[in-house]
């Protein structure tokens, strides 16, 4: 396949950026994604020129690293898979592809396609964690008697790698998905009961800090997420919230 590629280059936070042309030819349609963007990055470098920068980690679908926009989507035009899953038998001989980075003013570009996730970890440091036993008396995890049901809701839950790709897909810059996956996959289990009121609390709180915007349950984050996390966690989220609201003592 020869493509055409438009990609989104930006020295640093500050810079304007801008998308630019480059060509590659010959890319297997076997080859993913990622890899196609290493094929370019060669071709650069033998060129004498800067590569493009870009985030990756496992390239299996798990670290929630490689975040980009392609073609106006979350991740491309495949379903329920990263970047570094998709394929590019996605696309056709003589294509022309846009790659950018996130858009959101909470996670702002670093470097060309690289974002600045760490306001995730704020979030996640504000409330996504469970209290342990740690005196040599604790309780194996499994002696805990846990409904089938609300086993598998917090595992669908935790299965959320914190792409940001339901912040980037919002017309709102929502975090709710992601925040909503985190509170819901402790507040099944009964290990999350310690902390359940404070962890919604001050996750909440820490995301509205940080500049994401609400949820008006359009759906997109739902549809773009790429371990298919539902909305119906944003519902439970909220439930949590009012209820931690109204009987939390502080
Ligand atoms: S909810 Fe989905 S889209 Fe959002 S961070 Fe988690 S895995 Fe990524
Ligand atoms: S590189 Fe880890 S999920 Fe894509």
């Amino acid at each position: 396949m020869n493509l055409t590629l438009k990609v989104w280059r930006q020295k640093n936070r500050e810079d304007k950026g801008r998308l630019e042309n480059y060509n590659v030819t010959g890319i297997s349609e076997h080859t993913s994604f990622l890899e196609m963007l290493d094929v370019l990055n060669e071709q650069l470098i033998t060129e004498g020129k800067e590569p493009v920068a870009f985030d990756h980690d496992c390239r299996e679908g798990i670290c929630g690293m490689c975040s980009l926009y392609i073609n106006g989507e979350a991740h491309g035009p495949d379903r329920k898979v990263t970047t570094c899953q998709l394929h590019m038998r996605m696309f056709n001989d003589g294509d022309t592809i846009y790659i950018e980075p996130w858009r959101s003013s909470a996670m702002p570009v670093i470097k060309d396609l690289i974002v600045d996730r760490s306001s995730f970890d704020r979030i996640q440091q504000a409330g996504g964690f469970v209290s342990v036993n740690t005196s040599g008396n604790t309780q194996d995890a499994n002696a805990l008697p846990i409904p089938k049901i609300n086993a598998d809701k917090a595992f669908d839950a935790a299965t959320c790698i914190g792409c940001g790709a339901c912040v980037a897909t919002c017309k709102n810059s929502s975090a709710m998905l992601f925040v909503a996956a985190k509170v819901s996959q402790y507040s099944y289990l009964p290990q999350g009961q310690v902390e359940r009121k404070e962890r919604v609390l001050n996750m909440v709180e820490q995301m509205d800090k940080e500049g994401f915007g609400n949820c008006t349950n359009t759906g997109a984050c739902e549809i773009e997420c790429p371990k298919g996390i539902s909305i119906e966690y944003i519902a439970r989220m909220n439930k949590e919230y009012l209820s931690a609201s109204y009987t939390s003592e502080e």
